[in-house]
């Protein structure tokens, strides 16, 4: 009688060995079609399942909380996947009583690969010598042929030193011996910036004295276009900026600007102010490498971001504290 599952709801397909686990407890329904759930089925789904598991893709805004609330919400528990919530509307989901649960920790490393692959690729110019071999028009070695930036012993600052900003510190003082220096809300404890001696520094300070610039910091409304034209100009023609953080941080129509005149010298993103549509003035520039919002995405990363929303939903059905509560 009272041994129903709970409904529990995935906007977008999960590895497959997660599903299986969670069909286990709950009554699992699936977004087969593995698409974007625009507002209303949102607002719906916020209405028939007692559990929602929203992406980064999902907008669950004020006004999808108004469309439901005008329907009767019957969710309690959004379980996110992924670590970065700023496309739910936290404060709208506590008013609503509906506890909200992250995946950090278990995406640090795969993202902070993919910030490190993105540096080694536009400093040494891999994706134009790509599609230089492909294109059939390479005509062979010679001395001054695509020269590039080395990137042992140069100075890289990181913005935002949480979890993904100490690996890619560690990454690239350890792997390449990068100078590091960061600027972050909370300074390191010593033991943890001994191994890679990171200096704090102000942001102005940071833009100045980087060759490479990496952001690691949440959207908030603080961080919003946070690298505007100022702070590119104050970069400087030599310095590389790399953003596998959120698109919101950088004014991208400043940053198409500065690499199309030269100002800075490259970028690599992985993300974007509106997913998965790009700013067309991004999309031919040479000095730019672009990424398909791919940071965790490695099957490892992947089924431990799957894990981690469930045991956070195991706990949510057991009455336990939310091992990673957001609200
Ligand atoms: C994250 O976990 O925040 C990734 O960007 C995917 O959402």
């Amino acid at each position: 009688m009272t041994d129903k599952k709970p409904i529990c709801q995935l906007t977008r397909k999960w590895p497959s060995r997660v599903e299986k686990a969670m069909g286990d407890k709950c009554e699992l329904l699936i977004n087969d079609e593995d698409k974007s759930l625009h507002r209303e089925a949102l607002a719906a789904a916020l209405c028939s399942s007692d559990i929602l598991c929203p992406t980064v893709t999902d907008s669950i805004s004020a006004e999808v909380f108004a469309l439901a609330e005008e329907r009767g919400v019957r969710t309690k528990l959004l379980a996110n996947f992924g670590v970065g919530f700023n496309h739910i509307d936290i404060e709208h989901a506590s008013r609503l009583g509906i506890a909200v649960t992250n995946t950090p920790g278990v995406l640090t490393d795969a993202t902070a690969e993919i910030s490190m692959a993105l540096l080694l690729m536009c400093a040494r110019r891999t994706g134009e010598g790509e599609r230089l071999v492909r294109s059939g028009a390479w005509d062979g070695w010679r001395p001054t042929h695509m020269l590039s930036t080395q990137v042992t012993g140069k100075t890289l600052g990181i913005i935002g030193m949480g979890r993904i900003g100490l690996a890619m510190a560690k990454k690239a003082h350890h792997g390449f011996g990068m100078q590091i220096i960061y600027s972050s809300r909370s300074a390191l404890e010593g033991s943890l910036a001994e191994g890679i001696s990171a200096i704090r520094c102000e942001l102005s300070e940071l833009l100045q004295k980087s060759d490479f610039v990496s952001l690691h910091c949440p959207s908030t409304p603080e961080t919003k276009h946070l690298i505007d034209r100022e702070a590119l100009t104050t970069m400087g023609s030599h310095a590389f900026l790399i953003n596998t953080a959120r698109g919101e941080v950088i004014d991208e129509a400043a940053l198409a600007s500065a690499l199309r005149e030269g100002e800075i010298a490259g970028a690599g993103l992985d993300v974007y102010q509106n997913e998965p549509s790009i700013n067309t003035a991004l999309l031919n520039l040479e000095n730019l490498v672009l990424l398909p919002h791919m940071g965790s995405g490695t099957n490892e990363t992947r089924e431990a971001m799957g894990m981690c929303a469930f045991d956070n939903i195991k706990a949510y059905l057991n009455g336990a504290e939310l091992p990673n509560r957001v609200v």
